[in-house]
């Protein structure tokens, strides 16, 4: 067991705290969705009882070692600061600038500090200066960020499985670490739908890639009883099969392992369902995420998509056929929509689902989902709050539930 929160004794004392404030954030700069900031309060709340001064590192974006000011953390610092009613200190630029440094050794118990972007440095993710490859640069940006502090509380769930320097460096430079209470939360919760799910378990697959998704797709099959698989990945699927897919997004480098999921799944007695009717197209704009005006638009009657067309959505009698599916699971994991839900007219199919899975939750299933996708479908879905569990990780949950271990647990000493 990870040392937690409460194993150490952190009143007066002043503690660094990793947390993912990868929040989405629209052209004006607005956050549109705080639940990863929401997520982190039971943690703060604690932190500031125990007259803490809590100095918080984040990444916002993939800024690659540049300053990218669209991707400053101040939106955070605000939404932040209204959230707990006080005020977050916050200064732009460079999270260990001199007047970073000052501000973190000036903070008293009892105040807050959010530092800027630590992506706007390269070392956060293992570079040099100049973007080579170079472990050194990584400690070295460890060693200075873990000066700051005494203590180094890991509660950014979704950062986990990154081998970051605020992941993994920064805990051989302080004196004491542990996990916060979401990341404590997200293992227990995953961890028991890991190794005791109720049956039948069934997982929901979508999004656009195989190559995404292969390894949990192998690693779900030796333990789950059923796999839907939509998106645009059911496409490379259906295809490995010889069946007919017009244009659709396809990895035809991935066919032949297609091919083995489905032997595997087969000895293994898994049922594993494809979508059985599409909605389709022979126009669509993915960059602006809408349908030209002169596009047209139809369901297909069965898995064959005619040429010239690309598949978008599962059809009505996929989602009837899914349906019963999840009807009969007592466990369902959920990661990827099952078509391009940013879009209306092709979001039935996700949105549904997501329906589905909230009136089996009522029920008593236990649900979980993870994936930003995903999780944007079952608020679309306006079911997101009868979810059982919505992990605050994309990649770390899904990396987790396919047995992984996650670097950023992993650097945290045992109790
Ligand atoms: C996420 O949004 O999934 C996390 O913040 C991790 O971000 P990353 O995939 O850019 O490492």
């Amino acid at each position: 067991m990870k040392k937690t929160l409460k194993d150490i004794d952190v009143k007066g004392k002043k503690v660094l705290i990793r947390f993912d404030y990868n929040v989405p954030l629209d052209g004006n700069l607005e956050i549109t969705d705080d639940k990863r900031i929401v997520s982190t309060l039971p943690t703060l709340k604690y932190l500031l009882n125990e007259n803490v001064a809590v100095i918080i590192i984040a990444h916002l974006g993939r800024p690659k070692g540049k300053i990218v000011p669209e991707m400053s953390l101040m939106p955070v610092s605000i939404r932040l600061s209204e959230l707990l009613g006080k005020p977050v200190k916050f200064f732009g630029g460079d999270c260990i600038s001199v007047q970073s440094k000052k501000a973190a050794s000036d903070l008293k118990p009892g105040e807050v500090l959010l530092l800027e972007n630590l992506r706007f440095h390269y070392e956060e993710e293992g570079k040099s200066k100049s973007g080579e490859r170079d472990k050194a640069a990584m400690e070295a940006f460890a060693k200075e960020l873990a000066s700051m502090a005494e203590i180094f509380i890991q509660d950014a769930f979704g950062t986990v499985h990154r081998s970051h320097a605020s992941t993994v460096g920064i805990v051989k430079y302080i004196e004491n670490a542990a996990v916060g209470f979401l990341v404590e939360k997200e293992l227990k919760f995953l961890g028991e739908v890991l190794e005791n799910p109720l049956r039948p378990f069934l997982a929901i697959l979508g999004g656009a890639k195989v190559s995404d998704k292969i390894n949990v797709i192998g690693s779900f099959l030796n333990r789950v009883d059923a796999i839907i698989i939509g998106g645009a990945m059911a496409y490379t699927f259906l295809k490995s099969r010889g069946i007919n897919i017009g244009t659709s997004l396809v990895e035809n480098d991935k066919l032949d392992l297609c091919v083995e999921l489905f032997k595997k799944a087969e000895d293994r007695r898994v049922d594993f369902l494809l979508p059985i009717d599409h909605i389709i197209t022979n126009k669509v704009n993915f960059l602006n995420k809408d349908i030209p005006n002169d596009a047209t638009v139809k369901t297909t009657l069965d898995e064959v998509i005619p040429s010239g067309f690309i598949g978008v959505d599962i059809g009505f009698k996929s989602i009837d056929k899914f349906s019963r599916m999840i009807k009969s699971a007592k466990t369902i994991v959920w990661n990827g929509p099952l078509g391009i839900f940013e879009i209306g007219e092709f979001s039935k199919g996700t949105i549904e689902i997501a329906k589905l899975v909230a009136e089996g939750t009522d029920k008593g299933v236990i649900s979980v989902i993870g994936g930003g996708d995903s999780v944007a479908a079952v608020k679309k879905a306006g079911v997101d709050k009868r979810i059982s569990h919505i992990s605050t990780g994309g990649g770390a949950s899904l990396e987790f539930l396919e047995g992984k271990e996650l670097p950023g647990i992993v650097s945290i000493p045992d109790k």
